[in-house]
């Protein structure tokens, strides 16, 4: 997976020892598979020991350890790392823990930022809280995806859900997060958890249940990766649909929304679950670590509520503990949306099938063994 940084380290480093023989370190802490194990990041290393230009190893060019994620074609960021913490490759996915002085702990998912502790609550929040506070009295919570735990601990914040069923496609990443995220440990503890180890859709199919809220917590669509039927109209309608409660609502992660990407994913997914659900809303926010706005879809066959007064009735009475970045009237917020993508939503006509996916950038392990 680790493919394309080094492909960017050849491009990169020629013209840049050209311009700025500083630049140079920074790029050429890239990761390689090399430069992916923990000892290497250890703080006593023989600081004169450094033969390789490529790699210093004293403290001055450890600050400048940087970590880079190609977001677009045309498009990276990079943040400064303090350390690898964690890493292994599961059948599905590459999954890594880095310690950033930025963002805190930071979860990779197949060299893709999937959450960062220090800004998560408000990625999670969004996701989860004002599906379970519109809804008028969710017991049952399903979620597809959602193996670092943080969803689910967001669900049970809610002292009258009784049952929580999250499926992963992925164990390790279940595994993986459940020893390493200690925010999540509460929740990972609860009685009201169930966690399946399955691709959602089979575990929905074969559900003799049905749930409140049923919560998309799932990658961004991506060329060969694992989740690209789960955003499909023939996958709400015939799967997942039948799997909720009468007054039950379904919400999914739509990608990013910003000014600039919202139409890859972002105005197709609305528009596709517009075509099997009688209500949707369309919300989003600014998440840092994603170096982006993030939207959410929204949808129930009967009309959602969303009074700000009520909302916060219902946090009150509701949730244990406290919520940090939604209340009442944010929610609310959150749902008007600037007229860019207000009518770029509208005038989608984009429905996702198998057949016509839409993809971010990037693509999963399954593409690169194909
Ligand atoms: C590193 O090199 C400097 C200067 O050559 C020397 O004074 C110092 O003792 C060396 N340190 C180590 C850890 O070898
Ligand atoms: C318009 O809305 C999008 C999505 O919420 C957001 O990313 C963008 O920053 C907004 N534009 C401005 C100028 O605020």
């Amino acid at each position: 997976m680790w493919g394309f940084l080094v492909a960017a380290f050849s491009v990169l480093y020629i013209p840049l020892i050209v311009l700025d023989s500083e630049q140079i370190d920074v790029i050429s802490s890239g990761f390689t598979n090399s430069d992916f194990q923990e000892d290497d990041y250890n703080a006593d290393d023989d600081h004169n020991s450094s033969s390789d230009h490529h790699h210093h190893h004293d403290q001055r060019h450890r600050d400048n350890e940087w970590f880079e994620e190609q977001l677009e074609d045309d498009l990276k960021w990079s943040f400064s790392l303090n350390s690898v913490l964690h890493a292994v490759t599961s059948q599905f996915q590459d999954i890594a823990l880095l310690d950033t002085p930025r963002f805190g702990k930071v979860l990779l998912i197949d060299g893709k930022m999937q959450s960062s502790e220090n800004d998560e609550f408000v990625y999670h929040e969004c996701l989860v809280q004002p599906a379970l506070l519109i809804h008028d009295d969710p017991k049952t919570v399903f979620i597809m995806g959602g193996g670092e735990g943080s969803t689910a601990r967001e669900a049970l914040k809610h002292k009258d859900v009784q049952k929580v069923f999250m499926c992963d496609i992925d164990k390790v990443v279940v595994d993986f997060c459940r020893a390493h995220l200690t925010a999540n440990q509460e929740a990972f503890h609860d009685e009201r958890l169930h966690i399946a180890i399955n691709d959602a859709k089979d575990e929905l199919e074969k559900s003799e249940e049905k749930f409140d809220v049923i919560i998309g917590d799932l990658a961004d669509p991506l060329e060969g990766g694992p989740c690209n039927d789960l955003y499909t109209k023939s996958f709400y309608e015939q799967v997942l649909k039948p799997k909720l409660n009468d007054n039950g609502i379904f919400v999914t992660q739509a990608g990013p929304a910003g000014i600039l990407s919202h139409k890859q994913i972002f105005t197709p997914i609305y528009n596709t679950i517009k075509h099997v659900f009688k209500y949707v809303i369309a919300y989003t926010a600014h998440v840092p670590s994603y170096a982006d706005s993030c939207g959410w879809v929204l949808a129930s066959d009967e009309p959602l509520r969303l009074n700000v007064e009520q909302l916060n009735n219902r946090i009150q009475e509701r949730i244990k503990g406290e919520l940090r970045y939604l209340d009442g009237a944010s929610i609310v917020s959150s749902t008007v949306l600037n007229k860019t993508i207000q009518t770029a939503l509208l005038e989608e006509t984009h429905v996702i099938t198998k057949e016509n996916a839409r993809f971010i950038h990037g693509h999963g392990l399954a593409a690169e063994v194909a």
